[in-house]
């Protein structure tokens, strides 16, 4: 994997609405802002990941990743407290080096302000200085805000794989995979402006 994300420059100030954030690269030294970012969320939104990553260990190995450059994570930053994630998971050595999983995750404070959205451009911009053709994002069926955003911004279902996913009370719920051709993408991210907001 290329290491593109310096050929952006951050940090990158937004202005959504009265507020402001900063989007920066996470590192591993932001392990403890991210353990505190992560005990806010409701429990039910962390079923987008596949791994418990309120676990200690799950996070030494996310800030390892992210140390080694195996993965790509953008942060959101309010006055030193981190607001939002955004990540871009791939595997070089898997069947599908072409294919790159989006993840994001925003405070519930931080929600319907336009972060999401901000920091999945973003990712784009990122997945795609990395070359990636596909570009995936699994979530349950239920999140309806995160499908919606992810369809307004040309994903498309491609599979519901049922009680896939199973929460702490033992719950299943059926999970989404959508997903997006690149090409495809970077045609959205004109019609969408974003190309213009790359080149800011
Ligand atoms: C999905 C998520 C990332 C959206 O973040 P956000 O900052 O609230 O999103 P934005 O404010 O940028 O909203 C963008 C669009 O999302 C959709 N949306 C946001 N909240 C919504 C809601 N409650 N219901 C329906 N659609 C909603 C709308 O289309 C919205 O567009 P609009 O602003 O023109 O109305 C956030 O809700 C979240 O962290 N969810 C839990 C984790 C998750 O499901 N991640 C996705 C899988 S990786």
């Amino acid at each position: 994997m290329n290491d593109p994300i310096f050929s952006r420059p951050y940090p990158r100030s937004l202005s959504l609405g009265k507020a402001s954030v900063d989007i920066r690269p996470m590192t591993a030294t932001n392990a403890g802002a991210f353990g505190l970012f992560i005990q806010n969320m409701p429990e039910h939104d962390l079923l987008f990941v596949r791994r418990d990553i309120r676990h200690p260990k799950v996070i030494a190995a996310w800030m390892d990743a992210l140390e080694h450059k195996r993965f790509v994570s953008l942060a959101a930053w309010e006055d030193g407290e981190m607001v939002g994630c955004g990540a871009i998971v791939t595997d070089p050595l898997s069947w599908s080096p072409q294919v790159g999983e989006l993840r994001v995750l925003i405070a519930p404070h931080w929600r319907g302000r336009g972060l999401g959205r901000a920091l999945i451009q973003e990712c784009f911009a990122i997945a795609l200085g990395f070359g990636l053709e596909k570009l995936t994002v699994q979530m349950t069926v239920d999140q309806v805000a995160a499908i919606a955003l992810f369809e307004e911004l040309g994903f498309s279902a491609e599979a519901v794989l049922r009680n896939h996913v199973k929460d702490r009370e033992g719950n299943v719920h059926d999970m989404a995979l959508l997903s997006h051709d690149v090409a495809e993408v970077q045609a959205r991210m004109q019609t969408y402006g974003i190309q213009q907001a790359l080149e800011r």
